[in-house]
């Protein structure tokens, strides 16, 4: 199986677009679900979601971040290049939610790639969804446009007012609640301190809120143990039990602890393949 990148497009500085050929993910990918790919034979197995995909032209795209040694070496792969293996899809599908007749996203930075796809699926369902994405800056935003065509409301933040409404996710939902707005569920996907602060608002004015857990993954089919968190004081693995989960029950704090476990490895790698690539 030929896993080849048939397009390649930089959405800003940081965050790169990919589609790959993949007819088996592309028959089967649903919204929530992710892959596990690998460069090449001495790769790191890295979990990306499924930002959209099209099973009549078997292709998948996947938006990433360039955060360290891999991502960095998957920026630098061009159209017609190939990866040696990708699996999935992976993890579960974000359930529709019944009898939800208002849904609102929260997308933080990259996290708006994992967040677009429940965009689109919610809006394919008919259910109204307001969306409101937030980045530190005018140059950091990406998929306004596309998410403004799965949405009803779309709001974007920025933290230096730059662009949009200056401040963060959580006071433009909060004012979108206090304005009067009943949302029946909110989704809640980016860093993880955003999540957790998504899920206090969520939980002071009564709602459900979901959110989408990125420990680090390994396996991505429940045999390494990496994944683990603590959610209502149990175990769960993110990639065979999520990686969406209810946030109340969530230990954002623990997440937090073990997502910084390789920190020194991994600035050691990404100063490693600064190196290697001249
Ligand atoms: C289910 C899931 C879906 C994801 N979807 C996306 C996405 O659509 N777009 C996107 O930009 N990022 C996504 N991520 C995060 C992405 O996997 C990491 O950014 C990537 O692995 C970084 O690798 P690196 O070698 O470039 O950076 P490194 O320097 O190795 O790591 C940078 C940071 O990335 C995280 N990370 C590193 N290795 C892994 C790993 N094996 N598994 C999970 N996280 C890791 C850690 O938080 C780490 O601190 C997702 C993560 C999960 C768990
Ligand atoms: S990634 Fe190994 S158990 Fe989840």
């Amino acid at each position: 199986m030929s896993y080849k990148i048939l397009k390649k497009n930089s959405l800003n500085p940081t965050v790169m677009l990919m589609d790959i050929q993949a007819p088996l993910i592309a028959k089967k990918a649903l919204a929530g679900q992710f892959i596990i790919l690998r460069i090449d034979e001495f790769g790191e197995r890295i979990p990306l979601t499924i930002a959209d995909s099209n099973s009549e032209q078997g292709i998948i795209t996947i938006i990433f971040q360039i955060v360290g040694y891999t991502t960095q070496r998957l920026s630098a792969l061009n159209e017609g290049d190939s990866l040696l293996d990708v699996a999935g899809p992976l993890g579960n599908a974000t359930p529709i939610p019944e009898n939800a007749k208002r849904v609102c996203i929260i997308g933080g930075g990259v996290g708006c790639a994992i967040a677009y796809p429940q965009a689109l699926s919610l809006h394919k369902h008919n259910i109204t969804n307001d969306v409101i994405i937030g980045f530190r800056n005018k140059d950091l935003v990406i998929l306004e446009k596309e998410f403004g065509q799965a949405c009803e409301n779309l709001i974007v933040c920025t933290d230096d007012g730059s662009y949009g409404i200056k401040g963060f996710v959580t006071n433009a939902l909060e004012s979108n609640i206090t304005s009067g707005i009943n949302y029946d569920l909110i989704i809640a996907i980016g860093p993880v301190p955003m999540m957790k602060f998504v899920t206090i608002i969520a939980q002071k004015y009564n709602i459900p809120v979901i959110v989408s857990l990125n420990p680090i993954m390994i396996d991505g089919t429940g045999m390494c143990g990496c994944c683990r968190c603590t959610v209502g004081g149990v175990t769960k693995y993110a990639c065979v039990d999520g990686p969406d989960f209810d946030g109340s029950l969530v230990d954002f704090d623990e997440l937090i602890q073990r997502n910084n476990t390789y920190k020194t490895q991994e600035a050691h790698s990404c100063r490693l393949g600064g190196a290697l690539n001249g």
